[in-house]
């Protein structure tokens, strides 16, 4: 049995499985509606049911009372259709919607995935979950008051685990630590989610993604969110690296690229090794993306690296007629990672 749930005054409208909460629910969809603990204690994700029926599976949880509910209040991450809905509730729409969180996360695994590049996994407290936008960081908060900020890799319909991307910088405090010491069940805290890059959604202009480095992490979770949500815009997704083992997950790209016709994928290497056999794109990456589209006054696009090539880009696409409005960027100095 599945109902659907509308929010009133928007065209959106999702899915909910018997037994399924609506903030799940309009998660899975693509949806973002405000949450901050899922588990019925904080009244973040409190709204209003218009038409239709909810129910609570253990009573009306802590952050809400009787009155409340005979109001036609409801607290969404608990609440479970038994009917179809309407609801009013205020959508996420923009980073500066979802308020930062400081929060303790548990290290799940450390995976390899080149010489110096790791992805870290990491799992919130059971009753805790942080919303966000595809392509927001977090800062992870370190003894002295220091803190190292890293892009979420991961989208926000896939939030078990929060997924970065660390590259080794010797001798930095956090990356040091990932390389030599970090094990699965580490403790850290962090503070989250941060920064205005993120897709917008209310474009029907064809996307232009770039990544240097390690910054194909917040390219990676606005693409698997924007193909989740079925956006059916073409994306040719740009990756820079000094040489192939830098393209450290190269087969996730060839792959949405295989299995979606509206996604393209040109690896752009500037030092290709000579046991890397390149056949295929050399250079710096907004070189290519320029030569590939020598007229971008109608595109959007997305490009997350470090300063240098975030500013070689931003000059030349603009030159190149891309409006200022529609370029969206994520610039990180190596020593943020
Ligand atoms: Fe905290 Fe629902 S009560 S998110």
């Amino acid at each position: 049995m599945t109902y659907q749930v509308r929010i009133e005054g928007t065209e959106h409208a999702f899915e909910a499985e018997e037994g399924e909460n609506v903030i799940a629910a309009a998660t899975r969809a693509g949806l973002m509606l405000p949450y901050s603990c899922r588990s019925g204690t904080c009244g973040t994700c409190k709204g209003e049911v218009i038409q239709g029926a909810i129910q609570y599976p253990d009573g009306l949880p802590p952050a809400i009372d009787a009155d409340e509910e005979g109001e036609g209040k409801a607290l969404f991450c608990q609440a479970r259709p038994v009917s179809d809905l309407v609801i009013r509730v205020a959508e996420v729409r923009e980073a500066g919607d979802i308020q930062p969180q400081r929060l303790p996360a548990r290290v799940e695994r450390v995976d390899d995935c080149a010489p110096d590049v790791r992805r870290v996994f990491l799992k919130l407290p059971r009753d805790k979950r942080m919303p966000f936008l595809a392509g927001q960081y977090i800062d992870i908060l370190l003894r002295g008051g220091h803190r190292r900020s890293f892009s979420l890799a991961n989208a926000p319909h896939d939030d078990e685990l929060l997924e970065l991307h660390v590259r080794h910088m010797p001798g930095g405090i956090f990356s040091e630590y990932v390389f030599t010491n970090m094990q699965a069940g580490a403790l850290l805290r962090f503070e989250g989610p941060l920064g205005n890059f993120a897709l917008r959604e209310d474009s029907d202009r064809p996307m232009i993604l770039m990544g240097g480095g390690t910054g194909f992490a917040p390219i990676k979770g606005i693409v698997e969110h924007a193909l989740h949500i079925g956006v059916a815009r073409p994306m040719h997704i740009y990756w820079g690296a000094r040489s192939r083992q830098d393209l450290y997950l190269e087969s996730l790209p060839r792959h949405w690229e295989k299995l979606h016709p509206s996604v393209d994928f040109t690896p752009v290497l500037s030092e290709p090794a000579p046991e890397d056999e390149w056949q295929g794109a050399q250079g710096f990456v907004h070189e290519q993306v320029l030569a590939d589209y020598p007229d971008l006054s109608g595109y959007d696009v997305y490009m997350s690296g470090p300063p240098p090539m975030i500013n070689a880009a931003r000059e030349g696409f603009v030159a190149a007629g891309l409006p200022a409005d529609r370029l969206f960027y994520d610039s990180f100095e190596p020593g943020r990672d």
